[in-house]
């Protein structure tokens, strides 16, 4: 085994792909990716194992995302997980990284009702996510989320938006479905981005959202990088929840998701295998969308 396999309780794991960055993935590495075309990968982790695997496989950015409420905790939706839950699944990633010397990028979920009152609340909320390791937060939905956002950017907090299917609000979008349909809804979704990327929005996750939207979206916005989920193939990056793209979902696989498993023997290969489709275009094909 080479002296660049990084060590870990468990054994050592395999040396990182070549595909794995070298340097520690940070915010002017990852534009300087949008600018070049190289499409950024991001797969949810919410514990110190996966963390290090998916960051010896190559995977830019973990998610340490509020799905842990479903996969994790075994809740209906994401509405009741906690800000406490969230700091200590993000200490455990930030901490599996540390172990295995990691470079990804850490982003931690605001959770339902950590950031709705006030912009103070939402500073208090994210305050708690950095310190717990995370190098940005996520928050969801457009409109009144805009002025959080420039408010926690102006106090040195990256922010990565989240807009379409929005998890938090699922009960108000009357379920988990393809959002921006149509003109005028396509209209109010380019109109929030717009103004989300002007309050400093760094990111922006696209869940649901037709591919001619989200392709749109990645062209128009200069100084923020779209993420895909369901969303196409002409975003800047993806991101999938770690236990869909395993094959290990509860549930029923969402219809936009690869099982990245099948004909790989080990986690690690088949994170990597994720890492390489999507930067290679071949994920998602035409056939992996939510529309
Ligand atoms: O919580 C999560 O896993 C997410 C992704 C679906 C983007 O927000």
């Amino acid at each position: 085994m080479s002296e660049t396999s990084p060590q870990t309780p468990y054994g050592t794991l395999p040396p990182a792909s070549p595909l794995a960055p070298r340097k520690p993935v940070s915010l002017p590495r990852l534009h300087e990716m949008r600018e070049r075309g190289e499409k950024i990968t991001m797969l949810t982790a919410y514990d110190a194992t996966f963390a290090a695997v998916a960051d010896a496989a190559g995977v830019d950015c973990l998610l340490v995302g509020d799905s842990l409420g479903m996969v994790c905790q075994g809740l209906a939706s994401t509405v009741g997980v906690a800000l406490d839950t969230m700091r200590y699944h993000t200490e455990s990633v930030v901490r599996g990284l540390q172990r295995v010397q990691g470079t990804a990028w850490v982003i931690a979920d605001l959770p339902f009702g950590s950031y709705h009152e006030s912009r103070e609340q939402a500073l208090r909320s994210a305050s708690v996510l950095m310190q717990a390791g995370a190098h940005m937060v996520k928050l969801e939905g457009g409109g009144w989320t805009t002025d959080t956002v420039r408010f926690l950017v102006e106090r040195g907090i990256p922010v990565c938006a989240h807009l379409g299917l929005t998890p938090q609000t699922v009960h108000a979008l009357g379920g988990y479905r393809v959002q921006g349909r149509g003109a005028a809804a396509a209209e109010r979704l380019r109109a929030e981005a717009l103004a989300l990327q002007d309050a400093g929005a760094a990111m922006l996750v696209l869940e649901m959202v037709p591919a001619a939207l989200s392709a749109q979206l990645t062209t128009e916005l200069t100084r923020c990088a779209t993420i895909g989920i369901g969303a196409g193939k002409g975003t800047a990056g993806q991101v999938l929840v770690m236990h869909d793209m395993l094959g290990i979902n509860l549930g029923k696989n969402p219809k936009f998701v690869r099982n990245f498993m099948t004909g790989q023997d080990s986690v690690r290969a088949a994170m990597a295998a994720y890492v390489a489709a999507v930067k290679d275009g071949s994920f998602p094909d035409d056939s992996l969308h939510a529309w």
